[in-house]
């Protein structure tokens, strides 16, 4: 009988990659996908340790499994738990002991060794939270099924840069960024197997420097970029998430001249204040973040931002919340997102003693929250009226509706004649014209 496997991603795209990775890994021990837990005979729950609140939510969704598996215990059909990504890496052993029941536990560096935590876990929970000194990515398997219209592409993973409130540097360790010829290799295959658009993942993406094809030297990102650019039938090109310190010429320029790179950047500043830059360990000042914001309109001035916001860092003052308020009014913002600080275990900032008040935080959030998505409205609304390129991607909630995506990030409806017509259209590019902007999306209709 065929096993099957469910996994369940929490987080950054990085652990849907993972997590797609970690399916091929299992496909090769016989494997198939399971639709739910239900149906599944292993459960790993890919998880994410940002924010106090993601954390958490691993244990309650832990509670409702282990009636599950003790139900298929009693049932004489066993059901295998497992916890991957960086809730697994950053409490290791003490996830053992809080939640004893489960069969695997994993760190996002290991997930190439799976098939032997799986054969040690038949004789007891197994755990490996190593940072091993052979890439992951040398020994996972290659992408095989066809896959999503968009897909992802990890080139770099981990952070060295340590901002005071992160966890990432500890739960992914330190940076490593793929060799150039391996992630060219993966994106073709990627599309061959379907992909139009690629989006090329990293925490740092933007601080990628790998091996070059000739063994010569290193590339930067910009570089890799008008590499990927020369394969056929890969329409669109996006990479994310970057860091304002590692915003190169390289890359700037790239916006400019690669037709293929989509004109949308996000680019967490996290603060507007220099202050409370200082204090995050950022490294660069609000002064270097709008001298980028400046350079990249030159290249390419039809590009679209995106930022993540932290309100209530310890220390941040009424003065510098208002700092952060200016910067976006200064900047103009597509979209972004913004979080109350949350202190993480072992992280700087949580040890400070001049932490925020929780009704303080809140208070900002809905502030900066409500002048963002005002941002986001009125940008959506200026393209209310106009013809855009669309990538189509999958059909809609709704019967005789297709979805996909502008340049600028923005999801948009179309409705089709029928669904032969919107099956067509997935994986290609068609002139819309946007006929109404919500805040989360756009309505539109195929234009003649
Ligand atoms: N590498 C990216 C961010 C990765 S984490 C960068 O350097 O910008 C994604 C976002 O989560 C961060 O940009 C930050 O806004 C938020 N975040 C990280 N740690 C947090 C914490 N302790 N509390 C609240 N938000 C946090
Ligand atoms: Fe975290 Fe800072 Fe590294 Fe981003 S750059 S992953 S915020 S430590
Ligand atoms: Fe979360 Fe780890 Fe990604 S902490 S945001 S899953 S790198």
């Amino acid at each position: 009988m065929n096993k099957k496997a469910f996994i369940k991603s929490y987080g950054c795209q990085m652990n849907v990659y993972d997590s797609a990775r970690m399916a091929d890994v299992l496909a090769g021990l016989g494997y198939g996908k399971a639709a739910g837990p239900e149906e599944a005979d292993l459960v790993i729950l890919n998880t994410c340790h940002i924010r106090e609140k993601a954390a958490e939510k691993v244990y309650s969704e832990l509670g409702r499994l282990r009636i599950l598996k003790d139900q298929r215990g009693r049932d004489g059909t066993p059901l295998m738990l497992g916890v991957a990504g960086c809730v697994a890496q950053a409490e290791g052993e003490e996830m053992l002991r809080r939640a004893p029941y489960l069969d695997i536990v994993v760190g996002p560096q290991a997930y190439h060794r799976l098939p032997d935590l799986l054969a040690r876990a038949q004789h007891g929970s197994a755990i490996d939270t190593e940072f091993p000194p052979e890439p992951k990515f040398d020994f996972l398997p290659a992408p095989s099924v066809p896959g999503a219209v968009s897909a992802f592409l990890t080139v770099q993973e981990g952070c060295d840069k340590f901002c005071s409130f992160c966890v990432v540097p500890y739960t992914r360790g330190a940076e490593f960024s793929r060799p150039a010829s391996d992630v060219i290799d993966e994106a073709r295959r990627l599309v061959d197997l379907g992909a139009r658009e690629i989006t090329l993942l990293g925490q740092n993406v933007n601080a990628y420097h790998g091996a070059a094809p000739d063994g010569a030297a290193e590339w930067g990102l910009g570089r890799l970029i008008r590499a990927l650019a020369e394969i056929d039938r890969l329409a669109r090109i996006r990479y994310t998430t970057s860091h304002p310190r590692d915003m190169d010429d390289a890359l700037i320029t790239a916006h400019g001249v690669v037709p293929q790179l989509m004109p949308y950047l996000h680019l967490p500043v996290q603060s507007g204040a220099d202050r409370i830059l200082r204090a995050m360990n950022r490294r660069h000042g609000v002064d270097d973040y709008l001298d980028i914001i400046d350079r990249l309109r030159a290249s390419r001035p039809d590009i679209a931002l995106s930022s993540d916001f932290i309100v209530g860092h310890p220390g941040e003052t009424d003065k510098d919340f208002t700092a952060t308020l200016d910067l976006v009014r200064r900047v103009g913002f597509a979209q972004a997102y913004s979080f109350k600080y949350s202190p993480r275990p072992g992280t700087p900032a949580a040890t400070e003693s001049d932490q925020v008040p929780e009704d303080v935080k809140s208070e900002r959030l809905a502030v900066l929250h409500d002048l963002l998505e005002e941002q986001q409205r009125s940008f959506n609304r200026a393209t209310e009226g106009r013809v855009v390129p669309v990538l189509f991607e999958r059909a809609g909630r709704r019967p005789r509706q297709v979805t996909g995506r502008t340049p600028w990030m923005q999801a948009v409806h179309v409705e089709v004649a029928d669904a032969n017509t919107g099956a067509s259209l997935a994986g290609a590019v068609a002139p819309v014209e946007i006929l109404a902007a919500k805040t989360n999306s756009l309505a539109g209709r195929i234009a003649a």
